[in-house]
């Protein structure tokens, strides 16, 4: 696992655009697995001033989604679907149809989710996994439990969620309830995860996740067991385990 600490919201979307589109220069055609949330954000718009300014090409790579709300339409301006298109996929030249997102409101939930991990399975797998992380530590919306869920499963989402998640809905009320969500598998799977985290109220689930137990509780912990794992975080993620790393630094100096 690397851990990598980025000066700031800035330094971290360029850092993590720069690994995104190196993978894209060794491998073209690459499976990438996409996370949403405001933490990508600034890393999807660098992105795509790299293929406007530079021509990184997207259009033999593949993609899929991690997860989405169930209930709301694509076209819905909180869906997954409408934040994708609207933040990236209409600005690049990704196939249409090498676009996966699960599908918020299927109507046989359980061929949906199998669906999906057939068709990550028949691609190949994800080459590269970007991962945000929810202040209780969750990764795509695999929430603290007593197990690990191992692939696309419907879940019920925790109070905190809701609570983090409100702030993109004109009311509480209005946050789904339940969601779609690639599973712990598919992720570990992933021959590369990218996990990224900004601001204070992530340093909790950070510190949590990369020096507690593996625990399904810690949904995020389950990667401490990943071999290639790149966590990059700025400063004030970072906060709670720099100091780890200072005293990791001193044991091995002394
Ligand atoms: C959301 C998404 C996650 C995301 C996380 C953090 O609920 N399902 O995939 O990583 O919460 O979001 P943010 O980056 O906005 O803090």
């Amino acid at each position: 696992m690397r851990i990598l600490i980025a000066d700031d919201y800035a330094d971290l979307s360029s850092r993590a655009a720069r690994i995104m589109a190196g993978q894209l220069y060794l491998k073209p055609n690459s499976v990438l697995g996409l996370a949403t949330g405001s933490t990508p954000l600034q890393m999807y718009q660098e992105l795509v001033r790299l293929h406007k300014e530079v021509g990184l090409d997207f259009s033999e790579a593949t993609s899929f989604n991690l997860d989405e709300y169930l209930g709301l339409a694509p076209d819905d301006a909180n869906s997954y679907h409408y934040y994708m298109h609207q933040h990236f996929f209409s600005h690049i030249n990704l196939p249409q149809k090498n676009i996966h997102i699960p599908c918020g409101r299927p109507a046989d939930i359980e061929k949906e989710c199998l669906d999906y991990d057939r068709l990550i399975w028949q691609s190949g797998g994800i080459d590269i996994q970007v991962l945000g992380i929810g202040t209780n530590a969750h990764i795509g919306f695999n929430e603290p439990d007593i197990k690990f869920e191992a692939t696309t499963h419907k879940v019920k989402l925790d109070e905190e969620t809701i609570e983090a998640n409100a702030r993109f809905f004109a009311a509480i009320e209005e946050v789904p309830r339940f969601a779609i969500s690639m599973g712990m598998k598919t992720i570990m799977h992933a021959k590369k995860v990218l996990l990224l985290a900004s601001g204070e109220n992530k340093a909790d689930a950070i510190y949590n996740t990369l020096y507690g137990g593996i625990t399904p509780e810690v949904p995020a912990s389950i990667l401490q067991l990943h071999q290639d794992v790149i966590v990059l975080l700025d400063a004030a993620a970072a906060s709670k385990i720099r100091r780890c790393l200072d005293d990791n630094n001193q044991n091995l100096r002394s």
